[in-house]
């Protein structure tokens, strides 16, 4: 009896485990990640935005800090977290262990034993860019060594790995041939002292890699190069040839890991992207083109010629923030996949190929359906209108007027509208935000025109109305040259 019962408790083990790995083999190795960054005046509630994470399966999110609100809602939501420190945050934490032990303390044990699935810590972001000089060379390592010592010491190393999110700046090669590439000669000790590092405790090299930035830096970059259809003009790499400056680009780190001893560091592709807005090259078109022949690209499972495999990759990101730094470019305010109401910009398919295309958010709620304009009577050569309109883009966002954006179609009087709009919505529709000295009007027909969306912004409630501005306003005056 006991000998048969025995057989059938081990039939249905067997039959549990066969029945587990097919449902593993039926979920898609897919596990695309996405960053969610919060410079926005009017964000989401941080439940509505997971929600719409696990609408549209996105198994992965990174974050640039580390909130409480956000932390909050990740909580049992079977989304994998890694969560970051802002860079000027690293002296500090460079400088004592004590201070990592209270940041971890705070921003990954408590949450971690809460329910969140908090898997890595993003030790700085970019923090050797060259256009910062140098200012975070001497701190980012020893503060992702203490950050290390502080995860050993709560006891969660093996769950949460340290690394750093480093810009493809920090390595290139010589010939433009992948298989040439090292890292940057100005820090190359400091990227081995990393890499061992990341070797020595199993956490990935993260990186940052912006095809759009290629083409917007450099005019004779080869636009069909930088998506993932062919190219006219490939790379040609001894017997590999590369079709895509994506590839090309993952491969150039391969190489340089590899010729430095490291090469099985498993890689992340931290950010990934293109924006829809600000630039004449950021398009929706441009955009969809790119994310979705990436997705279907790496959901193919293929990977690239130095490493066939999965890849593994956050996209550049979730959702617009109005209230980025547009010293990039005026591109920068666009890079989401969903408009800053949670509303898909373009049809795109997480999954690759033809499943199903991404869903808006949930529940959103909105301000009233009005909007503000320059009256018709206005006069446009009143000097009235120019201090107005600089104004108004100062403290809100006008970074779809422009040469080939959304809204550069407009003729003058639209572009004061577009900017009164803007401000009046970024100040919750206030009535004192629609005036301009008599020249404003709010209505409640909508000024929308073709691809130019003037926005109603969403309702944040009273409690956590948000403080426009910023350093803005110093580029009014570079604004007002634009828009006139
Ligand atoms: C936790 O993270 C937040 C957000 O990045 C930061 O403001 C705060 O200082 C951190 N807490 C500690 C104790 O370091
Ligand atoms: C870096 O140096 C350049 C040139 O000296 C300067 O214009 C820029 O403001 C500096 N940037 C930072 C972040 O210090
Ligand atoms: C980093 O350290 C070097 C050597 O001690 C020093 O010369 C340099 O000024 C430091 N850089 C910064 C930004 O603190
Ligand atoms: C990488 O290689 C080293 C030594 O060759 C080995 O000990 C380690 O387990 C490898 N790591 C991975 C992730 O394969
Ligand atoms: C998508 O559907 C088209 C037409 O049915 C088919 O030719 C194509 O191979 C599909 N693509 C993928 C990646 O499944
Ligand atoms: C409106 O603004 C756009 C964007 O700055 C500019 O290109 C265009 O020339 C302006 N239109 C008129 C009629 O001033």
């Amino acid at each position: 009896m006991a000998a048969a019962a025995r057989a059938l408790a081990a039939a249905l083990l067997l039959l549990a485990l066969a029945l587990a790995l097919a449902l593993c083999a039926a979920r898609p190795a897919r596990a695309i990640g996405v960053n969610w960054g919060t410079q926005l005046s009017h964000p989401l509630p941080a439940s509505t935005v997971v929600r719409l994470l696990q609408d549209n399966g996105f198994d992965k999110v990174k974050l640039f800090d580390a909130e409480d609100k956000i932390l909050g809602a990740l909580k049992g939501s079977g989304i994998q977290v890694m969560v970051g420190i802002p860079n000027d945050m690293l002296a500090d934490l460079a400088a004592g262990g004590k201070v990592a032990e209270d940041w971890v303390a705070k921003n990954v044990s408590g949450h971690v034993h809460d329910g969140v699935d908090i898997r890595y810590v993003a030790v700085g972001n970019e923090p050797f860019l060259q256009t910062f000089n140098g200012t975070y060379l001497n701190t980012t390592f020893p503060a992702m060594q203490n950050i290390q010592a502080a995860l050993v010491k709560a006891g969660l190393a093996d769950k949460v790995k340290v690394t750093v999110p480093l810009n493809a700046d920090v390595y290139q090669s010589p010939t433009g041939k992948p298989s040439d590439g090292d890292f940057r000669a100005d820090i190359h000790g400091l990227m081995l002292t990393i890499v061992q590092f990341l070797a020595s405790t199993g956490a990935p090299f993260v990186a940052n890699v912006y095809p759009f930035i290629s083409l917007y830096a450099d005019s004779n970059f080869p636009l069909d190069y930088a998506f993932f259809q062919g190219s006219t003009s490939p790379v040609v790499d001894g017997s590999v040839t590369y079709q895509n400056t994506f590839d090309a680009n993952h491969d150039t780190l391969v190489a340089a890991l590899r010729r430095n001893g490291f090469g099985n560091v498993s890689i992340v592709v931290g950010e990934v992207g293109w924006p829809t807005d600000g630039d004449a090259n950021a398009s929706p078109e441009y955009a969809q083109r790119f994310n979705q022949g990436f997705l279907t690209h790496i959901a193919s499972g293929q990977g690239t010629p130095l490493r066939p495999g999965p890849v593994d990759a956050y996209l550049f990101s979730l959702i617009d923030e109005d209230q980025k730094s547009i010293q990039p470019g005026n591109f920068e305010r666009h890079w989401g996949v969903f408009f800053y109401d949670g509303k898909p910009k373009y049809p795109l398919s997480l999954a690759g190929g033809n499943g199903s295309t991404l869903r808006p958010a949930r529940d959103v709620k909105y301000l009233d359906r009005k909007w503000c304009v320059l009256k018709p009577s206005a006069n446009l050569a009143d000097q009235a209108v120019g201090d107005s309109v600089s104004y108004a883009c100062g403290l809100a966002d006008c970074t779809s007027l422009g040469y080939k954006t959304s809204c550069g179609g407009l003729d003058s009087k639209g572009n004061v509208s577009y900017a009164f709009n803007s401000y009046y919505q970024t100040m919750d529709q206030d009535d004192r935000a629609c005036d301009f000295k008599g020249l404003a009007t709010t209505t409640t027909v909508d000024p929308s025109a073709g691809t130019c969306r003037f926005i109603i912004e969403i309702d944040v409630g009273a409690a956590s109305r948000p403080v426009a501005g910023g350093a803005a306003a110093v580029l009014a005056a570079f604004v007002l040259s634009m828009v006139f």
